[in-house]
């Protein structure tokens, strides 16, 4: 199978493409808070969860993809990803709120970063 339809890169791309969209999600239930819409950290906690689930599962796909000769940055990127969002949780959960905000930025930017990569960019030998 050629390596830019190989069935890693897809699984990366949608995990990633999830992954970005649950902490886009996360950012708008912090600010529908903030606005006093709802009590929605529990929810946000909640669907942290789930982005680190989807890293994982993207992590795994990079790996299986860079063994077929795709790219090492990208898995050296969602690897990242899932140290910083368990950082992020335990953050999250000690309340240590403003660590946890600027941490926050810095994981949506590397998220959406991955997914944009994954899908526009993948690199890899072919
Ligand atoms: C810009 C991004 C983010 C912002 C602004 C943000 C903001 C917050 C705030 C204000 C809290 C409440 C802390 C407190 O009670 O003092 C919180 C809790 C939490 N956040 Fe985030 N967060 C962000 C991203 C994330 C991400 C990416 C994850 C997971 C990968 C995450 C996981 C959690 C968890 C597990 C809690 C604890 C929830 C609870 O106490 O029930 N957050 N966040």
């Amino acid at each position: 199978m050629e390596l830019s339809s190989s069935r890693s890169l897809l699984v990366l791309r949608l995990a990633s493409a999830t992954a970005a969209l649950s902490t886009l999600v996360q950012v708008v239930l912090v600010l529908l808070t903030v606005a006093q819409v709802g009590k929605l950290i529990g929810a946000h906690g909640g669907v942290g969860y789930i982005s680190l689930l989807a890293t994982l599962v993207a992590t795994v796909a990079a790996y299986l993809w860079f063994r077929k000769g795709g790219s090492r940055g990208l898995l050296m990127h969602a690897g990242g990803l899932v140290v910083l969002m368990v950082l992020q949780i335990v953050l999250g959960e000690l309340k240590a709120t403003w660590f946890h905000v600027g941490l926050g930025v810095v994981i949506v930017v590397g998220v959406v970063a991955l997914a944009t990569l994954a899908y526009r960019k993948p690199g890899g030998a072919a």
